[in-house]
């Protein structure tokens, strides 16, 4: 698949089932920029504490996404994007699978690491980098930093995915291991970053990372222009802002949904009540372990998230099981959230072709026997 700028700043993305106008407006002066809410941090007083990035930064655009599927494709090829009979019949819909657990590291998230150490100013490269993270974003950077010839030091809880610490170690980052949870390590990641003069990577407050990660979902409507739904698991929303950045610029009905744990929702509390709040963290779901709400991906959702959905620990392992017995793959906890959403909506998505973001399949054989233990 290809794009070309055509007339009017136009980016035509020609897929194997024809050709889709999109809107990238960058040429002719337009930039297109989303109308979305003033920064939270203006009216309320930053409450995540380390945003790394200008909390004035842009909103990547779809034409940020063009450029980084470019940045990234000597690196990463397309993932699967496959339909499924079983998960069909079990969700009422057509179910379609974006397999984001066969990428390299096993997740998503790479897609952004790439994207944003491609770009790293000299400076910064000399300076290496330090990122907080239960894994995926960890393994992303780590993965990045060393492509990029560039230092790089992940700050994990104590408690952090062993499967992923090790991946992470392996691919020759520097680990602390520090903290109770993400939101410990990420403060400790925040002081060291200080102190040690080096260029922190927030998992969300970052537009290229958001922008990289986009690209999963430029594939998918590619793949699958006729998409009607999209289901994203959600931490800090990373993934979920990447998807509404190009979702509503391809074809704004393409309707958008998040889905987190309600043991750990405050990016579920900080997108409906339009401000960045704290609550509980809970979850076994480590992609979904957050403490608060991220700036930057919010203010992205909260101009463009069609629907957030909640769901129980008790769904998340039931959904585990279904995506491994229907895709034949491993599927970590947060991987399967989208799945255990969609059998939350079941009814409203009745008919309708729908799409599940699998972010990750980094699950431990721990875990996995866990989840499987009485079944
Ligand atoms: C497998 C997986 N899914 C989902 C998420 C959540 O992504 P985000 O923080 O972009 O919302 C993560 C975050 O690390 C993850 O590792």
């Amino acid at each position: 698949m290809r794009d070309e700028r055509g007339a009017h700043g136009l980016v035509r993305l020609r897929g194997r089932n024809g050709a889709l106008d999109v809107g990238a407006g960058e040429e002719d002066g337009t930039h297109r920029r989303s109308v979305v809410a003033p920064p939270a941090s203006a009216a309320a007083g930053r409450q995540d504490g380390d945003v790394s990035a200008d909390p004035g930064s842009e909103i990547p655009t779809l034409a940020d996404v063009v450029a980084a599927r470019e940045r990234i494709a000597p690196y990463l090829g397309p993932t699967l994007l496959r339909r499924y009979a079983t998960l069909s019949e079990l969700v009422g819909a057509d179910v379609w699978v974006k397999h984001e657990n066969q990428n390299p590291t096993g997740a998503f998230k790479i897609r952004g690491g790439i994207n944003l150490v491609a770009q790293l100013p000299e400076d910064e490269r000399e300076r290496g980098l330090i990122a907080a993270s239960t894994g995926n974003h960890g393994q992303s950077i780590a993965y990045a930093a060393r492509a990029f010839g560039v230092r790089a030091t992940i700050c994990v809880p104590a408690d952090a995915n062993p499967l992923k610490v090790d991946a992470i170690r392996s691919l020759g980052a520097e680990i602390v291991s520090h903290g109770r949870d993400f939101d410990e390590a990420r403060e400790h990641c925040a002081a060291l970053a200080e102190r040690e003069g080096l260029r922190y990577v927030h998992s969300g407050n970052e537009p290229q990372l958001i922008a990289g990660v986009a690209t999963a979902t430029l594939e998918l409507v590619e793949q699958e222009p006729e998409i009607d739904v999209i289901l994203v698991p959600v931490g800090g929303g990373s993934g979920a802002a990447g998807a509404c950045v190009v979702a509503k610029a391809v074809r704004p009905e393409i309707e958008v949904v998040g889905v987190q744990s309600e043991a750990a929702p405050a990016a579920y509390r900080s997108w409906r009540e339009r401000r960045i709040v704290e609550d509980a963290m809970g979850t076994f779901a480590e992609g979904l372990a957050t403490r608060v709400g991220f700036e930057l991906p919010q203010r992205i959702l909260w101009g463009h998230l069609d629907d957030f959905v909640l769901v129980g620990e008790d769904d998340l392992r039931r959904a585990i099981v279904q995506m491994i017995d229907a895709t034949r793959q491993l599927v970590e906890a947060a991987g399967a959230a989208a799945l255990a959403g969609a059998l939350k909506l079941r009814e409203r998505l009745h008919g309708k072709r729908v799409a599940l973001i699998c972010s990750g399949g980094n699950i431990t054989l721990t875990q996995l026997r866990a989840v499987l233990g009485d079944r």
